[in-house]
């Protein structure tokens, strides 16, 4: 009996350990890519279909083939390869018009995998890498069918997805940032996303919210004499400087941002965790780090205004804090403090949605939470939010480092690095990461280093 306590505790250490993250002598995370075994399933990383397949289907290149569910598209797709390392595979996977998960191979042919009601997940029977050619070159393909949910990985060297049987059909199981132990987590990779309708409108973005990977920009062409859309994002080298940034940090405040920069075992700098990626693998790391700051704005406005541009029709409305909870004008619930997983996510804690909220309190949250995040709300003028231009933000401590290093490494100011970094004063540009066009022509993917 007593044998088989310690075992059981003994094993509990051992599964346990993949969320003890080992570190580097710079305090960088170490990846320790293990296994398809090591493979967690979790919201964040799966992409679940509705159909089951009893084995994995694969259609000819040249139209629906087998497959007559798929609604056909036609959209062709530029990688343009400006990588300084070693050989790139791009993955191109969605939900077709069936609502089915599937990969679309370089050639047109379509995969859809089967996990044979496998409820762990099996490795995809297929190959569905799309080899990319050398350094300075271009790889083009059509997609042919519409897509939804769809993404465009890229990464130097190969990615393991797997499938997994889910109640209403088959899953594919995505690498996942988060778990060190993922089989694809000592690789350099990266995504784009992209929707592309049964009208034929395309929206693709590229986001910061969650990490820092492989370098990608794009560029859509379109038909209608619009003009060629840039989303430049971060420039070439950008993992090692916000890595040595986030180390800088850590070195002047001591909070741990050196923890969020994830390494190989070579030491070499692979990707930046978001802080609120970096929760998922040490949801302590900082605790309080806000809380002093919190303090003092709750102080500040007991005694005066905050006032919230609402930017609909609702305009400017007070808030003030009475008894610990900041309430304002029209609004159908107050605000406690938030804490600091509310803040790196804006989605938690105050910053929740709750059913029955309504227009001011929907609007509240996202112009509160950035506020916080981009440390504004003390500083001279920070009474209106949002109202400071963003060379204010980021200015006071606290504040989200990861999101201040982001902004200072993107090129053209776009792609997100937090969830409302789309918060900003009224006639401000759009800082968000999204091409969108109802008459694509051509959506160009920049591999490694953004387009001049
Ligand atoms: C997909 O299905 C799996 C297995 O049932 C589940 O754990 C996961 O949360 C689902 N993903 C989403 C995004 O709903
Ligand atoms: C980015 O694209 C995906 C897929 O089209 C979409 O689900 C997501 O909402 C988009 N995000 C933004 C900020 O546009």
């Amino acid at each position: 009996m007593r044998c088989l306590t310690l075992l059981a505790a003994f094993l509990g250490a051992a599964s346990a350990a993949p969320s003890v993250s080992i570190r580097a002598t710079n305090g960088w995370t170490v990846a320790r890519p293990g296994t398809i075994k090591d493979v967690v399933v979790t919201k964040e990383n799966t992409l679940n279909g509705t159909s089951q397949a009893r084995e994995t289907v694969i259609t000819s290149a040249k139209g629906a083939g087998l497959d007559s569910r798929a609604i056909g598209g036609s959209l062709p797709l530029e990688f343009v390869n400006n990588f300084d390392g070693g050989s790139v595979n791009a993955y191109v996977v969605g939900l077709d018009s069936d609502n089915r998960v599937v990969f679309v191979r370089g050639d047109g042919s379509l995969v859809y995998p089967s996990s044979g009601g496998s409820q762990v997940p099996v490795p995809i029977g297929a190959n569905v890498a799309i080899p990319l050619p050398g350094k300075g070159q271009t790889f083009r393909m059509t997609l042919p069918i519409v897509l939804t949910s769809g993404r465009i990985y890229f990464s130097e060297g190969t990615l393991t997805f797997s499938v997994v049987a889910t109640p209403i059909g088959e899953g594919i199981v995505q690498p996942a940032p988060t778990n060190l132990q993922d089989p694809s987590a000592g690789t350099n990779w990266g995504f784009v996303e992209l929707t592309y309708t049964t009208d034929k409108s395309l929206w693709a973005n590229i986001s910061y919210v969650d990490f820092v990977g492989m370098i990608l920009s794009m560029a859509l062409s379109v038909s209608d004499g619009s003009g060629t859309q840039i989303t430049r994002g971060l420039g070439r080298g950008s993992v090692d400087a916000i890595c040595n940034g986030l180390s800088s940090q850590a070195s002047s405040d001591g909070w741990p941002w050196n923890r969020m920069c994830v390494a190989n075992a070579q030491g070499k700098p692979l990707r930046v965790l978001s802080p609120n990626d970096y929760a998922v693998i040490d949801s302590g790391a900082f605790g309080s780090y806000w809380s002093g700051y919190v303090d003092e704005v709750w102080n500040r406005y007991s005694s005066r205004d905050l006032t919230i541009n609402t930017q609909t029709g609702a305009g400017n409305v007070a808030c003030r804090v009475s008894g610990g909870t900041m309430n304002c004008g029209g609004d159908n619930r107050g605000y406690g403090k938030p804490s600091a997983t509310d803040i790196w996510g804006c989605n938690g804690g105050p910053f929740l949605r709750q059913g029955g909220d309504n227009d001011v309190h929907i609007a509240v949250i996202p112009r509160l939470c950035a506020a916080f995040v981009r440390s504004t709300l003390l500083l001279d003028g920070g009474d209106v939010q949002p109202s400071l231009s963003s060379d204010n933000y980021y200015t006071a401590d606290p504040t989200n480092h990861y999101s201040r290093l982001v902004h200072d490494n993107e090129i053209d100011g776009r792609g997100y690095a937090f969830p409302y970094d789309d918060v900003n004063p009224d006639g401000h540009g759009d800082s968000s990461g999204l091409v969108h066009s109802g008459a694509p022509k051509t959506l160009t993917v920049y591999v490694g280093a953004p387009p001049p």
